[in-house]
């Protein structure tokens, strides 16, 4: 994948983040990218049209007014004469903005004028995120195919408060872009795509927690090929020690409840697909202090509480996507057991795996599935985990498209 001879507009909204944008534009330049850079006034707040222009080797736009560039190049014509519009960093202000056509300035004119496809990395404080109208301009954007790097969790820049709202590092936002621009053929180019992945913990005091052994390759690949096909992707991995696939936004998570508040938190969707190794219960009183040996007693007994399903409730859900795909690991019974999951969880389709130790699926590279729906079984070759995970996000857009 590669961003070589693309031309990018880059629209910088006002926002902390705005001086990662400089490195971004370094690193579009360094892989043989042009950037047009577009600032809005509070962008230039943050840092100056001078060192992005310098970076990007260009002229910087930043008035809707001005006469020279209205003459020279003007707006209609710069929201047309590139590959993609960038937005980075994409404040709630801009995206509401967008959202709703508003056109007061160079950047909203532009967006609002754009015929080509448009990246946003948002990044704000978690609390401008989180907010009902955030929500819902987000929700609107999603659904008018705009495509979304982030934002990341981590700690915000000015107050050191923890949420998602950190805008994606430069490498992530080129990655999102090379996906979104190589010439393979994008059949799932404006789908919104939500994957789970990975185990999940569920503690049982500050130290201990219960686990399984889901690595989370076979999730993690399964993002990333649908990105490559073009989609939107939101993964929500439990904890794993692989590191994120590109060109998607990940969410990290520990227990299955956040998994499920993440999960119906990226909804709309086109399609969910549902591979975690969901812990089905989890302990019901969790300790706040370690739990001791104490002489004389005996061991404790763990009093266990089930875990939400969460491809159950994404697939009875009322935002339910079109299309809902599950896993099934199972040691026996594999297609018997699969069929039923596909009733009990509104699935439409059921990736059934025998995760038997003999096979070594759990926390191994290989993987042999097969397909289980209401119309019948189809059983796919012994592969490696991204084999399958090209041949099912093939299989999804297939489904969706046809
Ligand atoms: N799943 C989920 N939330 C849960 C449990 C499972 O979303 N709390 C999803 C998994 O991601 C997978 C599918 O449901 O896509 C089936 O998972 P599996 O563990 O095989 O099934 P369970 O529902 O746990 O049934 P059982 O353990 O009884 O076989």
């Amino acid at each position: 994948m590669t961003v070589s001879g693309k031309r990018i507009l880059l629209i910088i909204s006002g926002g902390i983040a705005a001086y990662k944008s400089l490195d971004l534009i370094r690193r579009l330049r360094e892989r043989g990218a042009s950037v047009t850079p577009v600032m809005t006034r509070a962008a230039q707040e943050f840092v100056t049209p001078l060192a992005v222009g310098a970076l990007a080797a260009a002229h910087v736009f930043t008035d809707l007014f001005s006469r020279t560039d209205e003459q020279d190049v003007g707006h209609i014509r710069l929201a047309r004469d590139h590959d993609l519009i960038v937005v980075a960093p994409a404040t709630a202000d801009l995206m509401a903005k967008i959202a709703n056509g508003l056109a007061d300035d160079l950047a909203s004119a532009v967006l609002l004028a754009r015929r080509i496809p448009l990246l946003v990395a948002p990044a704000m404080n978690p609390a401008m995120w989180d907010n009902a109208a955030t929500r819902r301009n987000v929700a609107t954007l999603r659904a008018d195919g705009v495509h979304f790097i982030g934002p990341m969790a981590g700690e915000m820049a000015e107050s050191g408060e923890a949420g998602l709202g950190r805008m994606a590092e430069p490498l992530e936002i080129v990655a999102a872009i090379a996906a979104l621009l190589d010439d393979q053929p994008k059949p799932l180019m404006g789908k919104r795509a939500i994957v789970t992945s990975g185990p999940t913990h569920e503690p049982i005091d500050p130290v201990r927690y219960i686990a399984n052994r889901s690595s989370g390759r076979q999730g993690h690949a399964i993002a990333a090929a649908l990105a490559k096909l073009g989609a939107d992707v939101t993964l929500v991995s439990g904890p794993v020690t692989i590191p994120d696939p590109k060109g998607v936004t990940v969410i990290h998570v520990e227990r299955a409840a956040e998994m499920l508040a993440a999960v119906t938190a990226a909804l709309p969707a086109d399609l969910a697909i549902m591979v975690a190794a969901v812990a089905d219960w989890r302990v019901a009183e969790e300790s706040d202090r370690k739990i001791k040996k104490k002489p004389g007693e005996s061991a404790p007994t763990l009093v266990m509480a089930e875990n939400p399903d969460i491809l159950k409730t994404i697939g009875h859900h009322e935002q339910r996507p079109r299309l809902v795909i599950g896993f099934a690991a199972e040691t026996n019974d594999v297609l018997a057991n699969a069929r039923v999951k596909l009733d009990k969880k509104g699935a439409d389709y059921i990736v059934a795996n025998d995760v038997s130790p003999e096979t070594g699926i759990m926390g191994g590279t290989r993987n042999s599935v097969k397909i289980v729906s209401r119309e019948g079984v189809e059983p796919w070759p012994d592969m490696d985990k991204d084999a399958v995970a090209q041949k099912l996000a093939a299989f999804a857009a297939e489904k969706l498209n046809g």
